[in-house]
């Protein structure tokens, strides 16, 4: 999605401005610009990648100490220079960069243009620029609060003005705002990837609030301009973590990264002995663990995928009920919450306006909000009750790999927490914890399997279609295959229940039609077998992935991939790894960005 970076201070920035855009391309981005303000505001605009933007400013006068930046990730008109940002009024006084949608753009355009404003863009924000030109009075932040009031939509939006040339006024509405606290120099940004390498002080804008930037300071009121105090957090990732750390992609590197990102989600959350665990985050006593009748889980996507296999997970080992709703379903139906029910909401980037106006739906109904997310201070993080960050460190591809493995990781302890309050044994619990801990090694022994599995990709690289099948646990696993092979391979695949094959999907079945299988030894193997023989029976193509050492499927499959021995609650963390990695193989051989496929963003902060 659309990304924003701005500083004020005393050092050119026009250096600091594109490398703050380069670390938000994993975001998803069509075109890019930047303004400087030297004399006047020089804005400079590319379509395509940062690099173009380069080559555009390449020997142009970029020297200045005050500037904003853009990637835009179309959404009104095509990608192309006009509409990318920063958007000027007509003499170009004003500059603005804006994340978001303006929804009365129509209404404000029309208002404007009988008044004598030209526009030259197809874009939502370009509104923006005019409507501040329009009211300025010599206060820019007077004005931007004035305007607001006449926009209706979402806004993470920086302006600048020629007459005051070190002031950078941004607010939030629905779309995230961070800024940047340094020496004699601040900054703002919509993630904080961007502004890493230059300061760690930050403070989240929250929505409704408007922040004045100046070399000096900053400073945040409201839109009716009452003065706010934000808290100053530290950040502790850092610079290196973002970076790709010798693997040709940030993907590859995520999917190697698993072993330890799910011992960093469970790392001081287990208690073997106790065969329990930890969950201080939640902020629930042991009798309000007890007490929760009925479980809601909202997310959209691959974290729509580990809410399922939360709900699998919960209803078998703690017997809660609990329904699993795509986020952007739920807020706008009218779904029951009764006393008693517990809502989890999880979200990577803690980010995507779905899940974020889902919660607050499910609270405004009275349920109790826990986030799961991985973004440290994101929206959903701080506007949820309490909850448990993943912990699975920066995720710069777009498609979720570890954080999914983490999301799970943490549900899996979540499970553990809720089940030990009710009927489960310690002994058990003990064995659970014990078969966790083993998980990081053996997801080792699969992804020595790579290079295998890149022969594999080889075969099926050409084919459209793709269908993945589980049963039980290895249902959503299937699901979540399927989606990682068709965001970046551009393959068609579905995932579906094993036995749903037959009432529909069978009738695909060729001898060009490959299906994966995932059949590990658990209790719905029998079953699954018979699912793989009525493939084999219409000669379509076999990928299984199978327990280590298993004889009746693997001989009837084209290709197997073992994966270790594991509890069945823990074998989807250990199944999800190969399918990662043959989406990722085949990917590449049909010569895909695979770490920002076509049409995808990473946080998704438009409906
Ligand atoms: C798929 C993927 C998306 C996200 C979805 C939700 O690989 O990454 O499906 O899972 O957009 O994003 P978050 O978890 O940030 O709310």
């Amino acid at each position: 999605m659309c990304g924003i970076v701005g500083i004020t201070g005393n050092k050119p920035v026009a250096d600091i401005l594109i490398n703050g855009l380069k670390r938000l391309e994993y975001r998803g981005y069509d075109s890019s610009g930047i303004a400087v303000s030297n004399g006047g505001l020089n804005i400079f605009k590319a379509k395509g990648k940062i690099s173009e933007l380069e080559n555009v400013t390449r020997g142009e006068n970029l020297e200045g100490l005050t500037g904003i930046a853009h990637t835009r990730w179309a959404t009104h008109g095509p990608p192309n220079v006009i509409n990318a940002h920063p958007h000027c009024d007509g003499n170009c006084d004003v500059v603005i960069v804006h994340n978001g949608i303006i929804e009365n753009f129509t209404a404000l355009k029309t208002r404007l243009a009988a008044s004598g404003h030209e526009f030259i863009s197809d874009t939502d924000s370009e509104v923006l620029a005019h409507l501040i030109s329009e009211y300025y009075e010599g206060c820019l932040e007077d004005t931007v609060r004035k305007i607001l009031h006449l926009v209706e939509g979402t806004y993470g939006l920086a302006v600048m003005h020629a007459d005051e040339p070190e002031k950078i006024v941004a607010a939030r509405l629905g779309s995230p705002l961070v800024v940047g606290l340094g020496e004699e120099c601040n900054y703002l940004a919509s993630d904080v990837a961007a502004i890493l390498g230059e300061t760690k002080r930050v403070l989240y804008l929250k929505d409704g609030d408007v922040a004045v930037l100046t070399p000096d300071g900053v400073d945040v009121t409201s839109i009716d301009n009452v003065p706010l105090s934000r808290e100053i957090n530290e950040i502790n990732w850092d610079l290196d973590q973002i970076q790709k750390g010798g693997y040709p992609h940030f993907m590859l590197k995520e999917i190697f990264e698993q072993p330890k990102t799910i011992r960093d989600s469970f790392r001081g959350r287990i208690l073997p002995e106790l065969g329990d665990m930890k969950l201080d985050g939640l902020e629930m006593s042991d009798t309000e663990l007890r007490e929760i009748k009925r479980i809601v889980i909202l997310a959209c996507g691959t974290s729509w995928h580990a809410a399922l296999l939360g709900e699998y997970l919960i209803e078998e080992h703690a017997g809660i009920p609990v329904e699993v709703e795509y986020a952007s379903e739920f807020r706008y139906r009218s779904p029951v919450i009764e006393p008693g029910t517990v809502c989890f909401v999880i979200s990577q980037s803690g980010e995507t306006l779905d899940t974020l106006e889902a919660m607050r739906e499910a609270r405004r109904r009275g349920a109790k909000v826990l986030g799961l997310t991985n973004v440290v201070g994101s929206t959903i993080a701080r506007e949820s009750d309490a909850g448990i960050y993943i912990h699975a460190g920066p995720e710069i591809g777009v498609a979720s790999t570890k954080a999914f493995t983490s999301q799970v990781t943490i549900l899996l302890l979540l499970t553990v927490l809720l089940a030990r309050r009710r009927n489960m044994s310690l002994v058990r619990g003990q064995r659970i914890i014990k078969e966790l801990e083993l998980i990081p090694e053996k997801i080792n022994k699969i992804l020595e399997q790579s290079d295998k599995i890149l022969e594999i990709a080889k075969v099926y690289k050409d084919v459209a279609n793709f269908l993945y099948l589980g049963r039980g646990y290895n249902f959503p696993i299937a699901l979540e295959g399927a989606l990682k092979l068709k965001e970046i391979s551009y393959i068609h695949a579905e995932g579906y229940p094993a036995a749903e094959m037959k009432h529909g999907p069978i009738a695909l079945i060729d001898p060009d039609m490959p299906v994966l299988v995932i059949s590990t030894s658990d209790g719905s193997y029998q079953k699954i077998k018979g699912n793989v023989q009525e493939v084999k029976a219409r000669e379509g193509k076999i990928i299984s992935i199978v327990s280590e050492g298993e004889k009746e499927i693997s001989e009837m499959s084209d290709h197997v991939i073992e994966i270790p021995e594991s509890l069945n609650m823990l074998t989807p963390l250990l199944a999800v790894i190969p399918l990662q990695l043959l989406s990722y193989h085949i990917a590449l051989l049909r010569g895909e960005n695979v770490d920002q496929p076509r049409n995808l963003a990473k946080s998704v902060t438009v409906e």
